[in-house]
């Protein structure tokens, strides 16, 4: 198995355990189907959906949905959830690097949080592109460098290094490499900025939940088994992070929302 295979197999175990943080990226879903001025009847393709927040929003909405993910436990979830929400969505597994639909086939493309995991976000976005049809709105949200997310993710590679070839996720969270990256292909690219907020008691409540529920658990099990001090210090400085945009007992988790036209 290649490097970036293994990479990806590595990211759809830590993936599975996302379930219980549906609930912070619900509202996000909101503003993005928003932000992205969907219309009714439009053919929707949400990449890296997971339990298929967007796609759900999208499909309420009045679109044709489809929803990809690399993530079975993600999508079995994102099944139910459109059964309780009483919407018919069609739903893959697959890999955004490598989406299985035909050239120009929808007319909204998002991805929430999503697609900036890939490891090579030329092939990702070129992807995204080319099922998109001319016309069409791509319409996704990242998380910044500089702001908490993209920080602690700074934090996680210091202690877990990927393979050379993955590109940093939050580089898609800097308007100038976004433009970079989305090149001739589109116009009118717009920005905005959001706020997450995310309840909790102290960092250390932050942090337990993190470990919890995503792919933090892989890096934790790391440690423990590998260098218990480095976890520790690993752990203090997570907390010291978080504190810094804890108030009033919320995380205030920025993130920038981006949408461009296809040409
Ligand atoms: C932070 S979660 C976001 C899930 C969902 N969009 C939301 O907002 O709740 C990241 C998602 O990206 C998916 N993912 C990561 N790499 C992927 C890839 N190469 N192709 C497709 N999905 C991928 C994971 O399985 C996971 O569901």
């Amino acid at each position: 198995m290649d490097a970036l295979t293994q990479f990806k197999e590595a990211q759809k175990q830590g993936w599975a355990h996302f379930l219980p943080l549906e609930t912070i990226t619900t509202p996000a879903a909101a503003k993005l189907v928003r932000f992205a001025g969907l219309g009714e009847g439009q053919q929707v393709l949400d990449v890296a959906c997971g339990t298929g927040v967007v796609a759900v929003t999208a499909a309420r909405a009045g679109a044709r949905v489809t929803g990809l993910d690399l993530t079975p436990e993600l999508l079995q979830r994102a099944r139910e959830n459109a059964e309780l929400a009483g919407v018919e969505i069609e739903w893959h597994e697959g890999d955004v690097e490598q989406l299985p639909f035909p050239d120009c086939s929808f007319e909204v493309v998002f991805s929430q949080f999503g697609h900036m995991f890939a490891p090579r976000p030329d092939v990702a976005i070129a992807e995204m592109l080319r099922v998109l049809k001319p016309g069409g709105t791509i319409a996704f949200s990242t998380w910044p460098p500089e702001l908490l997310i993209g920080r602690l993710f700074a934090l996680v590679v210091h202690y877990a290094p990927p393979p050379p070839e993955v590109a940093p996720p939050p580089l898609w969270g800097d308007p100038n490499i976004i433009r970079e990256r989305l090149g001739s292909a589109v116009k009118e690219i717009v920005f905005d900025r959001e706020r997450m907020q995310v309840a909790a008691l102290s960092p250390a409540h932050s942090r337990v939940m993190m470990e919890r529920a995503g792919p933090m658990i892989k890096l934790v099990e790391k440690l423990s088994r590998e260098n218990p001090a480095d976890l520790d210090l690993f752990r203090r400085e997570y907390e010291a992070l978080v504190a810094q945009y804890l108030e009033a007992n919320i995380v205030h988790q920025d993130y920038l929302m981006t949408r461009a036209i296809k040409i």
